[in-house]
């Protein structure tokens, strides 16, 4: 027998009992001939004590253990001494003094210490991703990250929604990433594509007659990697029929009002609040806003208009735009301190980033070019008031927004500006196109399966419309989920009718031809019946690391890659012997090495 208890289950209660622990020696003292060793198993720590008066040879051995050895003790639970009580500890008002020890493992010397990971590498981290694992913060996400899937899947039961696999050697599905091939011996020269999500199999799902489908599934994309995206990730994957925009955002926000209470004890208030895409791209510069900090984009153009200021006029009469933001706090910066900020503004793409100190007066090498009722209406508009600085970007629409956006993100974490707690909104009202400069062509927003807004589907199946800007003006059905800043789920009310799906493919530039190779056999079930249907995905590992506060959904995977897309601690992607590629008919052809 290993053990009676988990080391943290040991309570006072116990006190006087014989009790057998088994666990790694955590922290070790040497104090005044007794040995302290902190043994820890996943339940938490509790302190256990050799004295030579209890056991001589417990004692001596206790003397030869190392960090991380694992042991088993048997010994007798006692009230520790008044002054050396741990109120911090759940088990600091005892001790279990040892009687006999068995070493069941051995611990080498450790490539670092457990106890101050923040010290180490992420690369060690990985690479010994086992002793990571052992640090309660970990396991803590782990554990979190169990109870979420498991509270989502009752949830989702409850309402009647059914757990369905789809494949994962299956055909490309096209959300706008790079597939990761496998290829397949038994038909040479052919590939199977990992899933980039199962968008396809779900919307076949409700053809199926499955009507409320989900799944936490795998997704493969092989896109450049950030600190909140795997090449592998894990999606709360979910379809629906006979809904519309309002019963898939409604279940969305019941969920996760459950989960959030259900797993955090912390109460989220809904409805969560929607924007307009083009209200959070004037607002806030990004589709995904961090609503926790409160300041905002203002419109500049009319005022820039009043002054003779020539990099304003000059971006207006380029077509571009004039937008402000208000520096909270910031009228006390250096110059060199303003050359910083600047230099952040064009690391973001900006030609330049102008300012105006509001103190008793206003301050800035432009306040000539603007009469004073002018620069007063600038300050009100912003909110701007004596002890802040006045942010002004002028540029294409694109960049203006973009910079100022990255700018209030920064500026309102760098003046503690951020509001604590979990701030959702969706994201709604998308158009459906999206033009691609460098392909010049239009690209699907969300996907190529998005419906448009009732009100424009005929206008799009109509020839009417053939120009870029009415093919812009096109809204989708589309919704995304943000929560304190992080895009942590998108979806959409689908496409059902074949008429509509083929002019969808047509302004996408698809020809029918692709189109019947890539997705006809999903075009195919729309023949039969298809029902309206609509769905959405959540981004499980980005709504965990929000959860547990990390700062890299790779703490809440058990198993991550790197940034190069590595996993550290089995070394894969790897070369695979010769007779693989051979039977697999595949010559691999690298550029030669420098
Ligand atoms: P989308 O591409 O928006 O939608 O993906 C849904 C959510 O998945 C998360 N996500 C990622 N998380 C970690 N690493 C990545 N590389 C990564 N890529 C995406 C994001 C994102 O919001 N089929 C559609 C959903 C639908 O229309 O129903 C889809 O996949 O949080
Ligand atoms: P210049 O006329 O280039 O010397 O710029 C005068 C001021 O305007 C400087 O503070 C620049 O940083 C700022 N500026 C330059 N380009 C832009 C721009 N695109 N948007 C906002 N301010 C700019």
């Amino acid at each position: 027998m290993y053990r009676d208890a988990g080391c943290a289950e040991v309570t006072e209660e116990d006190i006087g009992r014989k009790i057998t622990l088994s666990g790694w020696v955590f922290r070790w003292r040497d104090h005044g001939g007794l040995v302290f060793i902190d043994l820890r198993d996943r339940t938490g720590i509790i302190q256990v004590v050799f004295s030579p008066d209890v056991s001589p040879e417990a004692h001596s051995t206790a003397h030869t253990l190392r960090s991380e050895c694992v042991i088993r003790v048997h010994g007798e639970v006692r009230r520790r001494p008044p002054e050396t009580e741990n109120p911090d500890l759940k088990t600091g008002m005892i001790e279990v003094y040892v009687e006999s020890i068995d070493l069941l493992s051995r611990a080498d010397v450790l490539p670092f210490n457990i106890d101050e990971p923040k010290e180490v590498s992420e690369h060690l981290r990985l690479r010994y991703r086992y002793l990571d694992l052992r640090r309660p913060e970990m396991l803590r996400n782990l554990l979190t990250r169990h109870r979420v899937t498991k509270r989502i899947r009752d949830f989702l039961d409850a309402r009647g929604f059914v757990e369905v696999e789809t494949p994962m050697l299956t055909k490309s599905t096209p959300e706008g990433a790079r597939d990761y091939l496998v290829p397949s011996r038994v038909n040479p020269g052919r590939f199977f594509a990992l899933p980039q999500s199962p968008q396809l199999f779900k919307q076949i799902l409700m053809c199926g007659g499955l009507e409320r489908y989900f799944q936490i599934v795998k997704c493969f994309r092989d896109e450049d990697l950030r600190a909140d995206r795997q090449p592998e990730f894990t999606q709360v994957d979910m379809e629906m029929s006979f809904v519309e925009v309002d019963d898939v955002i409604n279940t969305i926000e019941d969920m996760l009002r459950d989960l959030f209470s259900g797993v955090l004890g912390k109460e989220v208030q809904t409805p969560f609040e929607r924007l307009s895409y083009k209200d959070a791209m004037e607002r806030f510069g990004t589709d995904k806003p961090d609503l926790r900090i409160g300041l905002e984009l203002v419109e500049m153009e009319d005022l820039a208009r009043q002054g003779s200021f020539k990099v304003f006029l000059n971006a207006l009469e380029s077509g571009g735009r004039v937008k402000g933001l208000c520096g909270k706090g910031l009228a006390g910066l250096s110059r060199k301190e303003i050359d910083l900020l600047t230099e952040e503004a064009q690391s973001y793409g900006a030609g330049g980033l102008a300012w105006i100190k509001v103190k008793d007066g206003f301050e800035s090498p432009i306040t000539k070019f603007f009469p004073e009722g002018v620069l007063r209406e600038m300050a009100s508009r912003l909110g701007a008031v004596s002890g802040d600085m006045m942010l002004f970007v002028a540029d294409t629409e694109e960049t203006t927004l973009d910079v100022l956006g990255r700018l209030r993100h920064s500026i309102g974490k760098r003046q503690g500006l951020v509001e604590e707690g979990f701030r959702f909104c969706w994201v709604v009202d998308y158009p459906l196109l999206e033009w691609d400069d460098e392909e010049g062509r239009f690209q699907a927003m969300h996907h190529p399966f998005t419906s448009p807004a009732d009100e424009d589907t005929e206008r799009m199946l109509s020839e009417e419309i053939t120009d870029r800007e009415g093919l812009a003006s096109l809204r989708a059905k589309a919704y995304d989920i943000v929560l304190n800043g992080f895009e942590i789920g998108g979806g959409s009310i689908r496409i059902h009718r074949p008429e509509v799906q083929r002019k969808m493919f047509e302004l996408l530039g698809i020809t029918p031809e692709e189109a019947e190779r890539k997705f006809g056999f999903l075009i195919d079930a729309f023949r039969f019946g298809a029902p309206p249907h609509g769905g959405i995905a959540l981004g499980l590992d980005r709504l965990l690391m929000l959860m547990v506060g990390a700062d890299s959904i790779r703490d809440v995977i058990a198993f991550p890659k790197t940034q190069k897309a590595v996993c550290m601690l089995s070394n894969a992607p790897s070369e695979v012997d010769p007779k693989q590629l051979r039977e697999l008919h595949i010559k691999t052809d690298l550029p030669e090495e420098e």
